[in-house]
């Protein structure tokens, strides 16, 4: 089973919230092949209101929070130790052609990490892109909210969650959000269409427990399922 999760920012603040998140992986690699795209946080958006208050254009801000991400991803990698391909990827071919699905040296399949990629988007779409392209069987977002909502829940505490959306919903819902550098939205417009035209099965959890994503990979959770 090939499994593509999209990791929050918010799992990269510290290093107790990272060996958390590596158990997990370590423990679902043995029965996956496991890819992990990771977001770069608030510090990302720190550094990109930085960039922009100097001046910066929307394209050199995402630039700067790409690099973020790819800190992240060494940091993750630094907790994975040998379930880990050493470096992360930033194509998805490298990812696709095999390297990252052969034996590990123990015998045990490798996680291969990734950042982001380009301009225009987040690390939600390049998790969906990377689904899609190793035909992934699912696609696990996991964020610091527990589904799609119809507003931000944090900002408006009656906003609705839905249990499960289309993607043809989700692609309507996150048509109307602004895609800015640093934007703080539950999944982006990109990844939303990607989803929509590979019909990989989705679905968006909370990660406040890591354990949480083993239980997704085995059908069970409490987030929303993209159908
Ligand atoms: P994130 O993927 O972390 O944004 O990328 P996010 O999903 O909104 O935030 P968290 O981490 O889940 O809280 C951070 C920023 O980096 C740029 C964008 O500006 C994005 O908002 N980025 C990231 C890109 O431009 N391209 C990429 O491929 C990835």
């Amino acid at each position: 089973m090939k499994v593509v999760i999209s990791l929050g920012g918010i799992f990269f603040e510290d290093a107790e919230n990272i060996k958390k998140v590596a158990e997990v992986l370590e423990e679902l690699v043995k029965s996956c092949n496991l890819y992990v795209v990771t977001g770069g946080g608030e510090i990302a958006r720190e550094c990109i209101k930085i960039a922009r208050d100097l001046g910066a254009n929307e394209a050199i801000c995402d630039y700067i929070g790409i690099a973020l991400t790819r800190v992240n991803a060494k940091l993750l990698i630094s907790a994975l130790k040998d379930a880990v391909y050493p470096e992360p990827f930033s194509d998805y071919k490298e990812v696709a052609e095999g390297k990252a699905v052969v034996e590990g040296e123990g015998g045990e399949a490798k996680i291969a990490v990734m950042g982001g990629v380009s301009p225009g988007y987040t690390t939600d779409a390049v998790a969906a892109i990377l689904a899609e392209y190793v035909n992934a069987d699912l696609f696990i977002d996991v964020t610091s909210v527990d589904g799609v909502y119809d507003a931000d829940p944090r900002m408006y505490p009656d906003a609705k969650k839905y249990d499960k959306l289309t993607a043809k919903e989700l692609v309507a819902l996150t048509m109307k959000e602004e895609l800015k550098a640093g934007s703080r939205i539950v999944i982006d417009p990109v990844a939303a269409k990607i989803i929509e035209r590979s019909g990989i099965k989705t679905i968006v959890i909370d990660g406040s427990n890591p354990w949480n994503i083993l239980d997704a990979v085995h059908g069970k959770h409490r987030g929303t399922e993209i159908t």
